[in-house]
């Protein structure tokens, strides 16, 4: 099993390009199953969750091509309408395959996703969402049976008790884009990348209005064909590389963003008073070295264009060490703070009240063997490890391969002293741990 070694202490100086939006990819992957042609998508992240979504489509009877490693080609030609459990468990996100398979077939019968460590992840509004559409829908077994003979365009409210949802909003569209009728979407995600997914169904012959608001307008035509489509570049690995700069006082230049999307990120740097800088021609966004104390924030997650609460742990290792108190509020998933123990056990001052944690900030953090968990707390234990001063040893970094692809290389090449390597082949080093 692979674990990261990293030596801490090192200001982290470069520039570095960002890839693809996972969160992106993964959508406009399951919507190549709305047409028979072929869709080229390039920009892609080489990532383990976009590999097992190519493995999906490829079970549900997809032709799918590697053409190199961040290009497909995707021809959903005949495909069948039931994803299993034993492809679903693997990746939450599968449940975005719903809507295409509904607005294609009329027909789904996908496993329920089950839920993972930032919480229970439920898809309440999913379903409500396709009923409203005029499907079927049964929950039986574990699975979630779609009948989409009904399938029509109609009026639907999306918000939920933490906000609108992301791949709910993705479902709905992707159902609606091939309903007779035409479908209004309120409070509906405005998530850069479910703007990137309606850029791509427009590119497919989809008429979708209101594109980057709550609000959608949805007119279903016949048939959608095959096109080629680059995805927007990844505003969390961005931010995370960013704040992977502040934690160590460097320079870090992000290129191929578009800062236009990470707006809360650079208010709340602003906020702490980390200097940057941000060029929307230029698409990049710099940090710059800190030639004074950093001032503590308060972070409260929210869906877009709120703080992202796929930051939410990296911003915290960066406020770890900050002077003062700062106060993190997850108002998307309550139980997101997977990553406070094992910041604890490098140092951190981090006490969780309520749904809040109060990171006092800390003059000093020390590397440790630490334990990842989910995607952006391991994250977040890099960012620690960075700026922690000894050796930090992170295991089952597997959940980091979900989302950041090489990010070991990429840090590297920003002067980082981290290392893949085998636990089997450091044993000894490790001891008993
Ligand atoms: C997407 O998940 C992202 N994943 C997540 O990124 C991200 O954290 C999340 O949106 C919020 O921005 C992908 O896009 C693949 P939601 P999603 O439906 O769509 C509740 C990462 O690290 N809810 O917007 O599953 C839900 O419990 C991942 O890259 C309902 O109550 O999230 C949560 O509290 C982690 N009922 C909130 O809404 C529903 O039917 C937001 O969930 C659906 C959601």
């Amino acid at each position: 099993m692979d674990l990261f070694r990293i030596e801490g202490g090192r200001q982290l100086r470069g520039s570095v390009q960002v890839g693809g939006a996972k969160n992106a990819a993964l959508p406009i992957f399951a919507a190549t199953l709305l047409t028979g042609e072929t869709c080229r998508i390039r920009n892609v992240p080489d990532l383990s969750d976009i590999r097992f979504m190519a493995r999906m489509l490829a079970h549900l009877g997809a032709r799918v091509e590697k053409v190199d490693a961040h290009t497909y080609e995707i021809e959903a030609g005949e495909v069948h309408h039931r994803a299993p459990y034993e492809l679903v468990r693997q990746m939450r996100a599968s449940v975005c395959l719903l809507g295409p398979l509904v607005g294609r077939l009329r027909k789904a019968e996908i496993s329920l996703p089950g839920g993972c460590v930032i919480g229970p992840r439920p898809i309440d509004l999913h379903l409500k969402g396709l009923r409203r559409l005029g499907c079927e829908v049964a929950v039986r077994n574990g699975y979630v049976e779609v009948e989409g003979a009904g399938l029509r365009g109609d009026y639907l409210y999306l918000g939920g008790r933490h906000g609108s949802t992301v791949t709910g909003t993705a479902n709905m569209i992707m159902a609606a884009v091939l309903a007779p009728g035409t479908t209004r979407i309120e409070s509906a995600a405005c998530e850069p990348e479910i703007e990137d997914l309606c850029h791509f169904l427009r590119k497919m012959g989809a008429r979708i209005e209101g594109l980057g608001s709550h609000y959608l307008k949805i007119t279903g035509v016949d048939r959608l064909r095959g096109c080629d489509h680059s995805v927007l570049p990844d505003r969390i690995e961005a931010g995370t590389l960013i704040l992977a700069g502040a934690i160590t006082g460097g320079e870090i230049t992000v290129r191929e963003v578009i800062p236009g999307h990470m707006r809360a990120l650079l208010d709340a740097l602003e906020s702490a008073e980390i200097p940057f800088e941000s060029d929307p021609e230029q698409r990049l966004v710099r940090v710059l070295p800190q030639d004074k104390s950093r001032r503590p924030v308060e972070i409260i997650t929210l869906p877009h264009p709120g703080f992202p609460t796929d930051l939410q742990a990296q911003m915290m290792a960066v406020m770890a060490l900050t002077p003062g108190l700062s106060f993190f509020t997850e108002r998307i998933y309550p139980n997101r703070f997977m990553h406070v123990p094992e910041l604890l056990r490098m140092g951190a001052d981090i006490s969780m009240e309520g749904p809040s944690a109060v990171v006092r900030g800390s003059d000093r953090l020390f590397g440790a063997p630490v334990m990842a968990s989910d995607l952006r707390a391991s994250a977040s234990l890099v960012l620690a490890g960075l700026a922690g001063e000894g050796t930090t040893y992170i295991r089952r970094i597997y959940h980091l391969d979900r989302g950041y692809e090489q990010l070991e290389i990429r840090l590297q090449q920003l002067g980082a002293v981290v290392e893949r390597v085998d636990e089997e082949a450091i044993r000894d080093e490790l001891g008993e741990w």
